[in-house]
């Protein structure tokens, strides 16, 4: 318990994971979280341990009016909103040519309109306060991908997109945003994914890849707690970052996929620059 003001949070996938764990970290702290998850009984500890400092809310972020209610309860209980954790998503896991329309629709819904949902229900609050922090969801997908993962790069490659462009809109309106990136991390993740029926030809790649994620040894994947306490830290700091990636796998990943671009884009830039030679007339 600090000094300081509470906060109110307002996290989406608090039943599970990292949300629970930032939802957690929040409330220890002293301040008030709104945590939300299609099924809350996970969440309820918090609430008996925090009292109404804590509100649970059952909303699936597929639907917008459930999450503008919780908005509604949210300002009618603590009446403001200071960080938005737009954490709620799965995986799914096949060939890009292996899943199903039906499949990579639910993927998006949840992933990416559902993060859209959120933020069209929170804005307007952080808008009026001139003041907030919103921290999107992605993931070290959302900066490489490999086979296997195209559906699910392609879901935080639309948020980390969407979140390049809403970071200056909300700038100057005294809003921050942090695209949150982890790396491997000991959730329940892998038992959520749904995966795609195989097709034999991508057995090379994409069930190799499979195997070579199933195989990493666990002091891989991060403890949910440690990527929270990062969640707080940007949070708290004066500057925070565009993208905070979390884990040592997901930096060494990210800087080395940087590096390739960089590498080619150099290689490449006589061919690139030769298209301004001829100017078209208009
Ligand atoms: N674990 C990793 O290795 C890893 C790495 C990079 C990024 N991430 C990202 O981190 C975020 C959290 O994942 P996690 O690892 O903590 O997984 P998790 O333990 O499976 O937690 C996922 C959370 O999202 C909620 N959720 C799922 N669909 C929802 C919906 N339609 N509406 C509302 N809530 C929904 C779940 O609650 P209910 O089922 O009760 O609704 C749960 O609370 C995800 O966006 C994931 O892509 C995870």
């Amino acid at each position: 318990m600090t000094d300081k003001t509470p906060s109110t949070w307002f996290v989406t996938g608090a039943s599970s994971g990292i949300g629970l764990a930032v939802a957690r970290a929040a409330a220890d702290r002293g301040d008030n979280v709104v945590a939300l998850a299609r099924t809350t009984a996970a969440i309820q500890p918090l609430v008996e341990q925090h009292g109404s400092r804590v509100l649970a809310q059952a909303v699936d972020v597929r639907r917008p009016a459930e999450v503008r209610d919780a908005v509604s309860n949210t300002l009618e209980a603590f009446g403001r909103i200071d960080v938005v954790v737009n954490n709620a998503g799965y995986g799914l896991f096949g060939a890009v040519e292996e899943s199903t329309d039906t499949q990579a629709r639910d993927t998006f819904d949840t992933n990416v309109f559902g993060v859209l949902h959120v933020l069209r229900a929170t804005l307007p609050v952080l808008r009026a306060q001139r003041s907030g922090h919103v921290l999107q969801g992605s993931s070290y997908y959302g900066r490489i991908a490999e086979p296997g993962v195209g559906l699910l790069s392609a879901t935080k490659y639309a948020v980390e997109g969407l979140t390049d462009a809403l970071t200056p809109e909300l700038e100057p309106l005294g809003i921050k945003v942090t695209l949150v990136e982890p790396g491997p991390t000991a959730t329940a993740f892998v038992s959520n994914l749904d995966v795609a029926e195989s097709i034999a030809d991508y057995d090379q790649t994409v069930r190799e890849v499979q195997k070579a994620i199933g195989d990493l040894p666990p002091e891989t994947f991060n403890a949910p707690d440690q990527v929270a306490a990062a969640v707080l830290a940007v949070v708290d700091a004066p500057r925070p970052p565009r993208r905070l990636v979390t884990g040592s796998f997901a930096v060494k990943a990210i800087r080395e996929a940087l590096e390739d671009q960089l590498a080619e884009l150099k290689e490449w830039e006589a061919t690139a620059l030769a298209v301004d030679d001829v100017l078209v007339a208009s």
